[in-house]
């Protein structure tokens, strides 16, 4: 285990405050448990600056990535035991591009590293294979097939519109992929999605892709938890990505705080705050789509 992952967090909410280890704080959440038969549990998670960036401009300008100033061992490892609850990572056809540039913040969770070895036996005790599978979600289809090889032990379902390119699903079905359409036009309807994946019977949904992904989840009102990390940092910047990207969401999603931890060990100049948010009318999960 990494020594910096051994310093406790603070839990502030629950009241009252209290020094919590940070290696087990997710893992605790038993998120894989709170999947039903036919409606997995659906979280995400996204560390962000104060002044609300997930990610600015590459120096190279071609991309966007997580900014190096917020990027940090400790929240790194709760991302993990997040990975480690799930039986499926939604991510985005622009990762696995941003990936063959060399721009992508890294391999796809579980990581290898020998730090994340508990999180790996807590898989295997639960019965879960010991990588959780990949959903694509892409309209170009534009996903190149060398930077999927690493992810070959997995399955792989790249979900798109009705209308998205069928040359281009032909060519990645031919690889073993499983093509998924959810949505008119070259869209994903989220709530579609859902229940399909539901049918393949997976219980533990973890969206690890940016802003479009994460709305497209909003706006189905299909999100159960958002996992946040605010760095207490102020980046500026003039090129950046925020929590969420798309239309208005009417009504604005409330969101209520179940939990927050302060730690003060990271990053090296600030510290940052652990949040966990859950929708603050569930009920509105059964509302039926606009
Ligand atoms: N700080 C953090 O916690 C954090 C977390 C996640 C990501 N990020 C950063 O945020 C930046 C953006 O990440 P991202 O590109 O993965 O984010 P994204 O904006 O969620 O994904 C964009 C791509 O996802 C596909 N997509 C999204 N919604 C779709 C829908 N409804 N239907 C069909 N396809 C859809 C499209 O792929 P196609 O282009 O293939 O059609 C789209 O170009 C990156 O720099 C990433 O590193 C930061």
């Amino acid at each position: 285990m990494d020594e910096i992952t051994q310093l406790p967090v603070t839990r502030l909410y629950p009241a009252h405050q209290q020094d919590l280890a940070l290696e087990g704080l997710y893992l605790d959440h038993d998120l894989y448990g709170k999947g039903r038969p036919g409606r997995p549990f659906v979280y995400s998670n996204f560390i962000t600056s104060l002044d609300g960036r997930i990610a600015l401009a590459s120096e190279a300008g071609t991309t966007h990535e997580v900014p190096a100033a917020t990027a940090n061992s400790r929240d790194w490892r709760l991302y993990q035991e997040l990975a480690g609850q799930a039986d499926l990572l939604v991510t985005s056809g622009r990762y696995f591009r941003q990936s063959l540039l060399g721009e992508a913040q890294d391999e796809l969770p579980l990581g290898s590293r020998q730090a994340f070895d508990d999180i790996r036996e807590w898989r295997a005790a639960r019965g879960l294979a010991p990588q959780p599978d990949i959903a694509i979600m892409s309209s170009s289809l534009n996903i190149p097939l060398a930077a999927l090889e690493p992810y070959r032990t997995r399955r792989i379902y790249v979900v798109t519109g009705e209308e998205a390119d069928p040359d281009r699903a032909a060519a990645l079905q031919d690889t073993g992929i499983t093509v998924i359409r959810t949505g008119s036009g070259t869209k994903v309807n989220g709530r579609r999605m859902l229940d399909e994946l539901a049918r393949h019977e997976y219980r533990s949904i973890y969206a690890i892709a940016g802003p479009a992904v994460f709305h497209t989840l909003l706006e189905s009102r299909i999100v159960d938890r958002l996992y946040l990390t605010i760095t207490q940092q102020i980046l500026g910047g003039n090129s950046y990505d925020t929590l969420s990207r798309g239309d208005l969401l009417d009504p604005a999603q409330g969101m209520r705080l179940v939990g927050l931890c302060h730690d003060p060990h990271a990053p090296n100049t600030a510290g940052q705050l652990f949040g966990v948010f859950e929708p603050q009318d569930p009920a509105t999960d059964l509302r039926p789509d606009p």
